[in-house]
């Protein structure tokens, strides 16, 4: 989802008017379509009978198990798979990806009942939505952004789909400068779970098995993402403080008799995160000009029987050995705990490839 929702926003192809006048037309379409059955788009005026209930588009049941329950109402999920078909069926190549990002960015914003606060849940179930009205406000909005960069359009730009702990054959050696980014933390948040709806609804996963292939790309941050065989850990077996903050969380595990398997996973999580870091930033090493810059947005953590994880000072220190210079670790704000009430550090951790 990511990777598409990237390359659309690069792509500055399409023309402005061609792309609103085609998404009117399949509004128009989706509008007639909808009426056919008796469904208004705008739910003020929605004469919704039990019959209409059992007619309405859905998923299948393995694409149903991946979504996070009651993401979206039944109807919104009719709309929404109806204006999907249409797309399909009106496909024009070089409006086709904007208009399915337009949606994506519909149906979690608005049609779903997605809330995001900031980690993704469910607000307020609404029962109905409209579907065509925000998805052509977003075309709407994308039409100006294409019109107002249209002078940037041929800045070049490549995006790659990738786990950045395996880069080596996706980029060239000594070609990079900069590297800016907002990694993982080691927090016990799931990230496939932030874009699951539209991952689901846009057929970019389908079940169980392809979640689970996708999971295994990213880094371990959390324990529904931990696998057998996962040896990332191996990375930072020499750095004591990560064993040591590995085994205080397994000792106030056993002493507050926490015993899920997701709490066993605990102390492996936090070595399986910094070990891939120290992977990532390793093979990374490779592919540097000397004296490119990098930054790196991370934060403390207590996510773990509120155990005190200090992610950027740790990073700086692996990054370090690893033969980086540290540049400095700023501030770049604090958050509180909700457990704890502390004040947790977010940092931008800055390094130096030296060469
Ligand atoms: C803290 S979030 C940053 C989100 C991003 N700044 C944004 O605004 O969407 C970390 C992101 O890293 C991604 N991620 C996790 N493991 C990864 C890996 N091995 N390679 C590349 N990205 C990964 C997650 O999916 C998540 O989107």
């Amino acid at each position: 989802m990511m990777y598409f929702a990237c390359l659309v926003k690069v792509d500055w192809n399409p023309d402005a008017e061609g792309l609103m006048q085609h998404a009117r037309e399949i509004a128009k379409r989706v509008s007639n379509v909808l009426e056919k059955d008796g469904i208004d788009d705008i739910p003020c005026f929605q004469s919704y009978d039990a019959p209409l209930r059992d007619h309405l588009k859905t998923l299948n049941p393995e694409q149903m198990k991946l979504l996070l329950r009651d993401s979206i109402s039944p109807l919104p999920l009719h709309k929404s798979l109806t204006l999907i078909d249409a797309l399909n069926k009106c496909k024009v190549e070089r409006y086709y990806n904007h208009e399915i990002l337009a949606f994506a960015k519909a149906l979690v914003y608005s049609i779903s009942n997605l809330h995001f606060g900031p980690e993704v849940g469910i607000g307020m179930r609404k029962e109905d939505s409209p579907v065509i009205s925000p998805w052509l406000s977003n075309i709407h909005d994308m039409t100006k952004d294409i019109l107002d960069l249209n002078k940037n359009k041929n800045t070049p730009s490549v995006v790659h789909c990738g786990d950045s702990r395996q880069i080596f054959n996706l980029l060239e050696r000594n070609s990079i400068d900069a590297v800016i980014t907002s990694p993982p933390y080691p927090n016990e948040k799931d990230y496939t779970r932030t874009t699951r709806l539209e991952s689901v609804l846009l057929g970019f996963i389908h079940d169980k098995t392809e979640l689970r292939k996708y999971k295994q790309n990213l880094m371990r941050s959390n324990t529904r993402n931990v696998f057998k065989g996962d040896d990332d850990d191996i990375w930072i077996a020499d750095f004591p403080e990560i064993q040591r903050i590995a085994d205080a969380i397994e000792s106030k595990r056993i002493e507050l008799e926490k015993t899920s398997g997701f709490e066993r996973l605990y102390a492996k999580v936090a070595k399986l995160y910094f070990g891939g870091m120290a992977r990532h930033l390793a093979e990374l090493r490779q592919l540097l000009r000397p004296g490119a810059l990098l930054a790196y947005v991370v934060g403390d953590q207590a996510s773990y029987l509120r155990v005190m994880i200090h992610t950027g000072q740790l990073l700086a220190d692996i990054s370090s050995s690893l033969g980086y210079e540290i540049m400095g670790i700023d501030l770049f704000r604090t958050r509180q705990a909700t457990a704890t009430k502390e004040h947790l550090r977010e940092e931008v951790v800055v390094l130096r490839w030296p060469g």
